[in-house]
């Protein structure tokens, strides 16, 4: 049936409960009224990083198992003011981008001591300090996808081409097809219709 106007309520409450809520695997301490969140969830052994009250202004991921953070993910903690996310085992591959900027724009000492583990050439470097040329492994990925999809679409464009052909050939033969069963509809039962019409015609 319908939604009913209490369950909506209670799931809109519980919607906009659960952006306050604490994540299960951390400590969270209020800094007052109006001051938001202390977060604290490091040293946890944690592979990604949890559903985040919006509210968080102080966020403690230090010491865990982290490599990225996914594009987006943090752009609902609009009050953030403290971000400790060192002794993570961060890729910096061009995915990290979104994290760099992130602490750019919100707390720019924060980036100072975050450094990558991997790849290779980039072990140890600052976050900070990791420039565009060092981002190579995303960039060579960009040409490979360019030709799958310049593959694929060659591929839909024949087959949209067989298929053409295919269908117009289809056509032009069972419009033969009528034609010829029209011509034989004609020639045999046809003219004897025509016969026996006349034929009552003349009775009358
Ligand atoms: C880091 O986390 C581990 C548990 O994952 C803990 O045993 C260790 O003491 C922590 N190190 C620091 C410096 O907090």
């Amino acid at each position: 049936g319908p939604p009913h106007p209490l369950g909506f309520a209670i799931s809109l409450l519980f919607h906009m409960t659960q952006t306050e809520v604490c994540p299960p695997s951390c400590n969270c301490k209020s800094l007052g009224e109006t001051k938001g969140l202390q977060i604290d969830c490091s040293s946890r052994k944690l592979k990604e990083v949890p559903a985040l009250p919006v509210n968080a202004k102080r966020l403690y991921l230090q010491n865990n198992s982290l490599t990225t953070v996914p594009p987006g993910a943090l752009d609902s903690l609009l009050s953030v003011e403290e971000v400790k996310l060192f002794d993570n085992p961060w890729n910096c591959d061009c995915h990290i981008l979104y994290l760099k900027f992130w602490l750019e724009d919100v707390s720019e000492p924060s980036l100072a001591n975050i450094r990558c583990a991997t790849p290779a050439p980039v072990r140890m470097k600052p976050l900070k300090q990791l420039t565009g040329n060092e981002l190579g492994t995303c960039k060579k990925s960009l040409p490979i996808k360019c030709l799958e999809f310049f593959w694929r679409d060659l591929i839909l464009i024949a087959a949209a081409i067989v298929t053409f052909i295919l269908v117009a050939w289809a056509l032009k033969f069972s419009k033969k097809v009528v034609f010829q069963i029209n011509l034989r509809r004609y020639t045999t039962r046809g003219p004897l219709l025509w016969r026996h019409t006349s034929k009552n015609h003349k009775l009358h």
